[in-house]
Parts: structure tokens; C-alpha cells; sequence
């Protein structure tokens, strides 16, 4: 692994740099080059912070959440005295992981040789260590994540010197307070393949231009690309869309009950970077949980959250009708992530220049060369 002027040429990052009005899209090697990947994994996800769940998923003592990070599997926990952890999931033994999926319970134990763990991290039992000199079961602790969490979303973080993350949010806060996503639930996960570079859904996720193309009869409709705004960021690790309503929300479809009269019509996206990804209208809240394993793999669930309340009065049908409507917007969307990933190998493939309607990705390119240079 190089540093990033040893993988992506000079000339074409300085046009990344550049305001926006004169800004250049990311290199094509900055997606397809596995050398990248190797240092975003070192720059990004081991040392920023990346949301791992819904607080909502840990709600009680002993319930766990397992995640993998790119370079670190590791576990979620609300232990009994309430308090949440991120902790490696590794055995300190031989290197077993400890856990699988989700569930509750009131230790972990390693299904290797039964090494026994407390839900905060400490060594409760190993069995057959006596006679092995210098180990104290007392000393041994899973390594620790720094964890916050925002919104009901669950970050942690790798590096233990972090500078806080809700300070860095303040002015996203702002902006989607109104629809109070520390309330909200997971109603409905819809899973999705997904064999291409990160980037290129973040991308995607973040811009509305592509409504006139992608999703003109969809999407364009509703919310037109050309009204789409994205507001400064101050140099803080966030981006956020609005795309205005061109079409009156009926009253009684709204769960969100204070947002504007704006609002209630419009549909926003917003990134932290560098991967979390959520978004909202009047009558749902979506958060894209992207996890990216190689430069060319990410896992994608879509989970859509809704106050308790509506999730629990759903019927069947309403159900069915959400997920086939995210489904329906999604698919459109792999097209417009699965075709710039085979045009970005391309002998003849060349860094592009950005609409102004892009800034959100660009606001995106400053953080990533920022971190990566
Ligand atoms: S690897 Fe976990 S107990 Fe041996
Ligand atoms: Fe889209």
C-alpha cells in the first residue's frame, strides 16, 4: 500500500481540490484501485466514525449486535447495568470470534474452548488455565471501541484519541431535528447485493441531478432535480441534500408531526462521513447501512424506520407497499451504480467534471482527499 500521491496522480487530486465551480470528480483508480481501499481502511474506517446500528437494537441488558468493520469484527452490548460498549469481538485466547448476529444474553462465551466473557468486555472465566503462570483472568478485557451514539444511531470508532462526534454535527443537527430520528424504529430491512466500490453509492445517494435521468419517471415527478439545494458544511464531516416537494403531502400521511410546511412535502438525504447514510419525506425515514468489505463489495441493508407507533399499526399490505416502493427506487438506483463501476475500468476512462447540483459530493471529495492525503 502506497500513499495516496504514490496511487492517484497529482494533477488529477488538485482538480479534486478545486472549488466547486471548477472542481473534478474523483479519479477513476480511486474506485476500482484495491490499493485504495487498503488505505481507506487504515485513513477512514479505522479512525473515523462509522454507524453500526440503532440504539433500538440494543435496547435491553444482554442484548448484542455483531458488525464488521473492514478491519475489526466487533460487538455491540447493553450490559446489566445498562450501559452500551463496543468491544472487539475476538477471543483473547486464539483469535476465535466470540459471536454471530444478534440476540440476547447474559455473557459471551467463546464456542472454541469456552473462554466466558462479560457483556462489558471483562474475562469472567477461561477454563483449564490453571498451572499457566502470569495469566489473570482478572487482567484480560476485550479491546474497547470509543461509541456514540447520535440520533439513535450507534457510531464507534477505532481510534482511541477521536475528537468527539455530536460537536462535529451540530449544524446537521439543525436541519433534521424536526424529525426526531432518536424516536424512530427499524420497520422493514430490505437486503441488497452490492459489487461495486462504496463510493459510488455514497455518490449516488448524495445528488439529486440524477432524477432526470435515473429516475425521471419516478422521482423527478416528486422532487425535481433542478431544486435540489445543499447547504455549506463548514468544513464539518457531513453533507446534506433538500430536495423541495413539487406536489402537496396529504396531512393524514404524515408521521412526522413537527415538520414545516416544507418539510411535509420535500425529501432530504444526508451523509456523515464517510459512510453513514440516512434519509427522510413526511411519511418515512431510511437508513442506508452500507458496509464496504473490499474495494469492489459493500453489504446494503435498507431499513426503514418509523415511530413506534405507525410501525406497530401497519397491516401486511402496507408493509408490502413500502418495501416495493424502496425496492422500486433502489433498482433504478443500481443501474446508476452498477454501470459507472464498469465504465470507471475503462482504458480510456477520465476523471469528469461536477454539476453544481453535486456540491454534496463534492463536499464529500474535500473530506476524502482531506483524510486520505
Ligand atoms: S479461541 Fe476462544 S476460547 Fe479458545
Ligand atoms: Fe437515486
Amino acid at each position: 500500500m502506497g500513499t495516496l500521491i504514490e496511487l492517484l496522480d497529482q494533477t488529477e487530486l488538485e482538480g479534486v481540490t478545486q472549488p466547486l465551480q471548477r472542481a473534478w470528480t474523483l479519479p477513476p483508480g480511486a474506485y476500482t484501485d484495491a490499493d485504495v481501499f487498503s488505505l481507506e481502511v487504515e485513513r477512514l474506517f479505522n479512525r473515523e466514525w462509522i454507524c453500526v446500528g440503532r440504539v433500538e437494537q440494543v435496547a435491553q441488558p444482554g442484548d448484542f449486535l455483531c458488525v464488521d468493520l473492514p478491519a475489526q469484527p466487533i460487538v455491540i452490548t447493553r450490559d446489566r447495568s445498562g450501559n452500551l460498549n463496543a468491544l472487539s469481538r475476538i477471543c483473547l485466547h486464539r483469535g476465535m470470534p466470540l459471536a454471530e448476529g444478534s440476540g440476547n444474553a447474559r455473557r459471551l462465551t467463546c464456542p472454541y474452548h469456552n473462554w466466558v466473557y462479560e457483556l462489558d468486555g471483562r474475562l469472567r472465566g477461561a477454563p483449564m488455565m490453571e498451572g499457566v503462570e502470569d495469566f489473570r483472568e482478572k487482567d484480560c478485557r476485550l479491546p474497547r471501541l470509543a461509541l456514540e451514539v447520535w440520533q439513535g444511531f450507534v457510531f464507534v470508532n477505532l481510534d482511541p484519541d477521536a475528537s468527539p462526534l455530536a460537536p462535529q454535527l451540530s449544524g446537521l443537527d439543525r436541519l433534521v431535528g424536526n424529525y426526531g430520528f432518536q424516536n424512530l424504529v427499524i420497520a422493514e430491512t430490505l437486503h441488497f447485493d452490492s459489487p461495486w466500490n462504496w463510493k459510488i453509492l455514497v455518490e449516488n445517494f448524495m445528488e439529486a441531478y440524477h432524477h432526470i435521468g435515473t429516475h425521471r419517471n419516478t422521482l423527478e415527478p416528486l422532487y425535481p432535480s433542478r431544486h435540489s439545494t445543499a447547504p455549506d458544511n463548514d468544513g464539518e464531516p457531513w453533507a446534506f441534500l433538500w430536495m423541495p416537494g413539487a406536489q402537496a403531502v396529504a396531512e393524514d400521511s404524515v408521521v412526522f408531526p413537527d415538520l414545516t410546511a416544507d418539510e411535509r412535502d420535500g425529501l432530504f438525504a444526508a451523509s456523515v462521513f464517510p459512510t453513514f447514510l440516512f434519509a427522510a419525506t413526511s411519511q418515512n425515514g431510511v437508513w442506508y447501512q452500507l458496509e464496504p468489505r473490499a474495494h469492489d463489495r459493500m453489504d446494503l441493508k435498507i431499513h426503514v424506520l418509523l415511530p413506534p407507533a405507525v410501525a406497530d399499526a401497519l397491516s401486511d399490505e402496507e408493509r408490502r407497499g413500502i418495501r416495493e416502493l424502496i425496492s422500486a427506487i433502489h433498482i433504478e438506483d443500481i443501474a446508476a451504480n452498477e454501470g459507472p463501476w464498469r465504465g470507471l475500468h475503462g482504458a480510456l476512462t477520465v476523471q469528469g467534471r461536477l454539476s453544481t447540483f453535486e456540491k454534496a459530493i463534492w463536499q464529500l471529495n474535500q473530506y476524502w482527499v482531506g483524510r486520505m492525503r
